[in-house]
C-alpha cells in the first residue's frame, strides 16, 4: 500500500476534524516497515530503546549516537511516515545551545521529521530555542521516564488536584513555547481530556485515556516482546516472545535430532561435478 507522508500541520487538521492519531515507537527497520505497512500515522523513535534494545534498566545510559543510528534505520524502513526522533538524557540538559546542536543532528542525520523532549516548564526555553532553528518540536510531560529518580520511580502524575495544576501549567508551557505537539504520559483522563481541549495543537496519549486527539503505545509492549514489565496503559496485541522462543526451541530439537537441514536447505553440485569430486577426493584418502 502507497502511502503519502503527513505535514506536521495535518495533524492539526486531524485534531480539528475528530480523526485520532496511531502513533507507535520503532527502533529498527523491519518493524519500522510493518508499521508503515500497517497503515500508522506517525513513529517514535523513543529512547525506550534503552530498555527495548540494549537491556538497560532505563534510558538514561542512551546516547545521542543510539539514537540516530535508530533514526536512520527506521527512515530507511518507513520512508513515507512522520518520524520522530527522542532527545536522550543529557542531549538538551545542558545549554539552549547544545539542544539545537543536537536537535539539528536528527534532523541532518537521522532523517526524522521532528523531535520529542521531555519537560514543561522548566525546559521552555529549550523548546523556544529549538523551534526558532527551525524544527518541528513535540513536547512529553506527565511521567517523563528521564526523571524517574526525582519523581520516585515511574509513578502515574495529577492524580492530586495540586499535582494536576502543574501537569496543566507545562502543557500551556510547552504550547506557549511553540512546540506543535504534546504527549502526555500516565495523568488521570479527566486531566489530559481538560488539557486537550484547553490547546490548539493535537495533545497525544500514553497512558491518558481516550479523550486525547491520539494514542501512543511502546511496539514493543504491543506485540509482546519486551516482558521484562508491563505498564497499566499497555494493551497486548501479539505475545512475539512466545512466538520467538516457540521457534528457537524448535530450531534446537530440530538441530539435536537432525531433522534439519534438510535435503531443501542443501546446494547441491551442479550436474557432472559429483563423478569429477569423487576423483579429487580419492587423492586425499
Ligand atoms: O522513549 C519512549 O518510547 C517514550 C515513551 C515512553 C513516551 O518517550
Amino acid at each position: 500500500m502507497s502511502k503519502r507522508k503527513y505535514m506536521i500541520h495535518e495533524f492539526c487538521q486531524m485534531k480539528a476534524e475528530g480523526q485520532k492519531i496511531a502513533w507507535i515507537t520503532s527502533y529498527d527497520f523491519p518493524t519500522a516497515q510493518f508499521a508503515e505497512a500497517a497503515g500508522i500515522d506517525m513513529i517514535l523513535v523513543g529512547d525506550s530503546l534503552g530498555m527495548c534494545v540494549y537491556g538497560y534498566p532505563g534510558t538514561i545510559p542512551v546516547t545521542m549516537d543510539q539514537c540516530i543510528t535508530h533514526c536512520e534505520a527506521v527512515r530507511r524502513g518507513a520512508p513515507s511516515t512522520f518520524v520522530i526522533g527522542d532527545m536522550p538524557f543529557g542531549s538538551y540538559q545542558v545549554s539552549d545551545s547544545e539542544a539545537v546542536q543536537n536537535a539539528v543532528r536528527f534532523l541532518k542525520e537521522g532523517g526524522v521529521d521532528a523531535i520529542k523532549l521531555e519537560g514543561g516548564v522548566r525546559i521552555a526555553s529549550r523548546i523556544r530555542s529549538i523551534v526558532d532553528a527551525g524544527v518541528v518540536v513535540i513536547g512529553h510531560i506527565g511521567l517523563t521516564p528521564q526523571s524517574t529518580g526525582q519523581l520516585g520511580g515511574h509513578k502515574a502524575q495529577g492524580r492530586t488536584a495540586d499535582s494536576a495544576g502543574l501537569v496543566i501549567e507545562d502543557a500551556l508551557a510547552v504550547e506557549t513555547a511553540g512546540a506543535q505537539m504534546l504527549l502526555i504520559e500516565a495523568v488521570p483522563p479527566e486531566v489530559s481530556a481538560f488539557i486537550t481541549k484547553k490547546l490548539g495543537i493535537p495533545v497525544l496519549s500514553i497512558g491518558a485515556g481516550l479523550e486525547c486527539d491520539g494514542q501512543l503505545l511502546i511496539v514493543s509492549d504491543l506485540i509482546g516482546h519486551f516482558t521484562a514489565f508491563t505498564p497499566k496503559f499497555v494493551k497486548r496485541y501479539a505475545n512475539v516472545a512466545e512466538i520467538i522462543t516457540n521457534a528457537i526451541k524448535e530450531y534446537v530439537w530440530d538441530v539435536k535430532t537432525q531433522k534439519f537441514p534438510r535435503d531443501e536447505n542443501c546446494y547441491h553440485m551442479l550436474p557432472g561435478e559429483e563423478a569429477k569430486f569423487s576423483e579429487l577426493i580419492k587423492r586425499y584418502a
